[in-house]
């Protein structure tokens, strides 16, 4: 098929981790044409983007910018809608996630995949904060109002928090790895680098399928204790998990957490949340994404894959 043929799928946030994943599924598939929003067209990330073929536009995911998103997703048939990292105070994650997808109908996009979360506020009848959740969960309520084929993503705790947001501390020859959940709690983990564009990819592949649908994107069910004995394993290191899972244990294991209170106050609200009720409700199919991608990685095969030892990681573009 010539490239003017092909379905042309907008990704907002294109350089994120779940956005570059959703870009490079695509491309690869040689399916879909490409149109990634960046802030700056000329970060590393955008330009390597940009080199597998997608049309790279400057456009900053902020609210109040509706004509701008209006004009970007011109032509598309499809956009794939995500919310960028908002650490309270701020409270834009909802009014911008119900602009983009206004944006989108009012442009004549013909699917949009929006990458949502539960909604805590509802599941915990109002006894959790997290606001990052239960924002995007607002957004999909709003989008299932709108004339649009609409398909929601889930995706499970990222593994690169571990990496990320909450690096280990090396001591002698130990590495104390903290997690914001208890030792033994199993919860859903994934990849989001590399397990959020196969799901995008077979959601746009059949739009009639998946109208509607919430699916979970999932990696691993698994423990922070079997995470932490499994990366002692791949690396031979000595590695002791580190209690995060409460106000001071927390902020003693991430101490810059310190600067926003509320934001504390989010990740204690979402951890225990995650613990009370459940990541996912209960009626989600947690096996969907590795049905339909057998090569979703595991904890362990992620950890053999980027060969982390432990060292703090940035992501950013
Ligand atoms: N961490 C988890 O466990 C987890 C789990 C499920 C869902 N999530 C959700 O995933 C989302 C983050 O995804 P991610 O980690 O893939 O993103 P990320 O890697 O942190 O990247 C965020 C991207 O947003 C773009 N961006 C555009 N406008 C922005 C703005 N005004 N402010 C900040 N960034 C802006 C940036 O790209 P440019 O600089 O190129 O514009 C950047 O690449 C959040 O909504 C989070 O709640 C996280």
């Amino acid at each position: 098929m010539s490239d003017a043929g092909k379905p042309l799928i907008v990704v907002a946030g294109a350089t994120s981790k779940q956005g570059r994943s959703v870009v490079t599924s695509l491309l690869e598939s040689r399916r879909f044409r490409v149109r990634a929003l960046t802030r700056t067209a000329d970060s590393a990330q955008a330009r390597s983007l940009a080199r597998m073929g997608a049309q790279i536009v400057t456009v900053p995911l902020e609210v109040d910018r509706q004509g701008e998103f209006v004009q970007a997703f011109e032509s598309a048939d499809g956009a794939f809608l995500m919310t960028p990292p908002v650490a309270p105070p701020s409270a834009v994650e909802f009014p911008l996630g119900r602009q983009l997808a206004d944006a989108a109908v009012e442009a004549g996009v013909g699917h949009v995949v929006f990458s949502t979360l539960e909604n805590v506020e509802e599941r915990s009848s109002g006894t959790k904060y997290a606001p990052h959740f239960t924002d995007k969960a607002l957004v999909a309520e709003h989008i299932r109002t709108l004339p649009i084929v609409h398909t929601f993503v889930s995706l499970s705790f990222f593994y690169t928090n571990a990496l990320e947001y909450y690096a280990p501390r090396i001591d002698g020859d130990r590495v104390l790895i903290p997690f914001y959940l208890p030792e033994d709690f199993r919860a859903p983990f994934v990849d989001p680098l590399t397990a959020t564009g196969p799901a995008a990819l077979e959601v746009f592949s059949h739009p009639g399928a998946y109208a509607g649908a919430t699916l979970p994107v999932v990696g691993d069910v698994i423990s922070p204790g079997e995470m932490v004995e499994a990366f002692s394993r791949v690396t031979g290191l000595k590695a002791e998990y580190r209690n995060a899972y409460g106000r001071e244990d927390l902020l003693t294991h991430v101490p810059e957490l310190a600067e926003n209170p509320l934001l504390v106050d989010e990740i204690l609200g979402m951890a225990e949340y995650a613990v009370e009720f459940g990541y996912f409700r209960k009626d989600r199919d947690m096996e969907w994404s590795r049905r339909i991608d057998p090569h979703a990685l595991s904890w362990e095969q992620f950890l053999r894959r980027t060969d982390w030892r432990g060292e703090r990681v940035s992501f950013g573009s």
